[in-house]
């Protein structure tokens, strides 16, 4: 009879963890591989925070107690895990915007997960598989939970990437206050069948202004997201020579001075800054869009200048998201258009009550256990291009869920062939997005105006 001594124990558990296969088979009987870290827990919170000089801010949402949601570092290509405790008295999920992820973490109520109601938790767990500047955000009620905070940004480091001198991620978003501090009405109808309703105090990581020191002559990597739910911006940067290295959590191929670089909400930019040599010289990131242009953040140079040349910087390493085949592609047309049709349902993740968009014609009713057919099946594998047509007067930032797109074409302007999730279309704009089907499930692809989204601009493809 074999007796297992405490020796011969000693002795397996050193074999198995000696061999890759050993720990792999451990790993899948606990469901998740065996070197997945304990989870982090996001718990929503009810919280004041100090959003305008007269006073606190009450009702306003976040993860944790800290002030803004906390800023998450992945790893490209290692496990991740997340708990969300929902302490908010609202249903709510995670998205995991611009990751590409198994379906059943994507966070879309209904479509793929249930809700998670007050007091209960869903684990997420997924390996990222792309480098880069991503965010995270509810699913549910996201005009109400996102408008009163709950936008935070994701980094995904690559251990082979170029080394800065120092890095600095940025949460652009706005609130919509009164004179008092305190939220008005999230939105106004006729703002929403127009441009969407734009906050009254704009910040960068809940500050207004705010200024970080970085070493002169440095180089620095800046991480800006736009969680705002409306607002588009046009950047530029003054004070220093800048270029943008990565939008959307891709690399560009060529790059480029961000001369009033137009990036909508839930898109994302990188920029390389050099840094000027002289100590207490400001650099500024502007948006310069519209009749109130403003200074969003500044850099101050501190200490002797390490003279470095942006031109030494390695570019970033691609992405591993599969080539479309342009031989092969079938094409999906998809058209964004404006709808006098009213058709929204009743929903526990919140209804504007309105619709006014619609793709191909019809309006989404919002999510419900039974929303509109898919608005195109696509086969696992295969290429596709999405033919996507802007026929009214304003811009929309579209996002497809789970799945990269290659910009391929538009009608309108010269484009780089940049990888992204997120496409802000123009007025009248015609545009060709390549993509391989590769991630089965139901993605959803929605316009990130969030008054837009939630009265009509949102539907989703299917993967099988
Ligand atoms: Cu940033 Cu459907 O989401
Ligand atoms: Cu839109």
């Amino acid at each position: 009879m074999a007796v297992l001594t405490r020796r011969a124990l000693l002795k397996t558990a050193a074999f198995a963890g000696a061999s890759g296969l050993g720990l792999a088979a451990i790993g899948r009987i606990g469901g998740r591989a065996a070197s997945a870290p304990e989870p982090m827990v996001l718990r929503t919170a009810k919280i004041q925070a100090n959003l305008m000089d007269v006073g606190q801010t009450r009702d306003v949402l976040t993860y944790g107690n800290a002030g803004m949601p906390p800023v998450i570092r992945m790893k490209k290509g290692e496990p991740f895990g997340a708990r969300l405790v929902n302490a908010i008295d609202d249903p709510t999920t995670i998205h995991w915007h611009g990751i590409r992820l198994p379906n059943k973490m994507d966070g879309v109520p209904f479509l793929v997960q249930p809700y998670v109601y007050t007091g209960d938790h869903f684990d997420y767990a997924f390996t990222p598989p792309d480098a880069g500047t991503f965010w995270y955000h509810p699913h549910c009620n996201t005009l109400e939970q996102m408008g009163h905070g709950l936008t935070g940004v994701i980094v995904v480091e690559n251990p082979n990437d170029p080394k800065f001198d120092a890095e600095f991620v940025l949460n652009l978003r706005d609130w919509r206050l009164g004179d008092d501090a305190q939220f008005i009405d999230q939105f106004r109808p006729r703002d929403a069948a127009r441009t969407g309703t734009y906050g009254t105090v704009r910040t960068a990581n809940w500050l207004d202004q705010p200024q970080y020191d970085a070493p002169a002559g440095g180089l620095v990597r800046l991480r800006v997201a736009i969680t705002d739910v409306t607002r588009i911006y046009a950047f530029r940067v003054d004070g220093a020579e800048a270029d943008v290295i990565a939008l959307d959590g891709n690399p560009v191929p060529r790059r480029f001075a961000p001369d009033a670089l137009l990036i909508g909400p839930g898109q994302r930019l990188e920029l390389a800054v050099r840094m000027p040599d002289n100590e207490g010289a400001l650099v500024t990131l502007r948006d310069v869009r519209g009749t109130k242009p403003k200074a969003l953040a500044t850099l101050r140079a501190v200490g002797a200048s390490l003279k470095r040349d942006s031109r030494d910087l390695a570019p970033l390493e691609a992405n591993p998201v599969a080539e479309v085949d342009l031989t092969t592609a079938q094409h999906i047309s998809l058209s964004l258009s404006a709808t006098a049709e009213n058709v929204p349902s009743d929903s526990i993740c919140g209804s504007l009550g309105y619709s006014f968009w619609a793709i191909n014609k019809v309006p989404w009713p919002g999510d419900t256990p039974d929303p509109t057919a898919p608005l195109a099946e696509l086969k696992l594998g295969k290429s596709y291009i999405v033919d996507m047509e802007n026929l009214t007067p304003q811009s929309h930032p579209m996002h497809l869920h789970g799945m990269s797109f290659k910009v391929l074409s538009s009608s309108t302007r010269p484009v780089q062939p940049l990888i992204s999730d997120t496409y802000l279309i123009q007025p009248n704009e015609k545009v060709s997005l390549g993509f391989v089907a590769d991630n089965p499930g139901d993605w959803l692809l929605h316009c990130h105006i969030i008054e837009h989204q939630k009265s009509g601009m949102t539907s989703y493809v299917r993967v099988v």
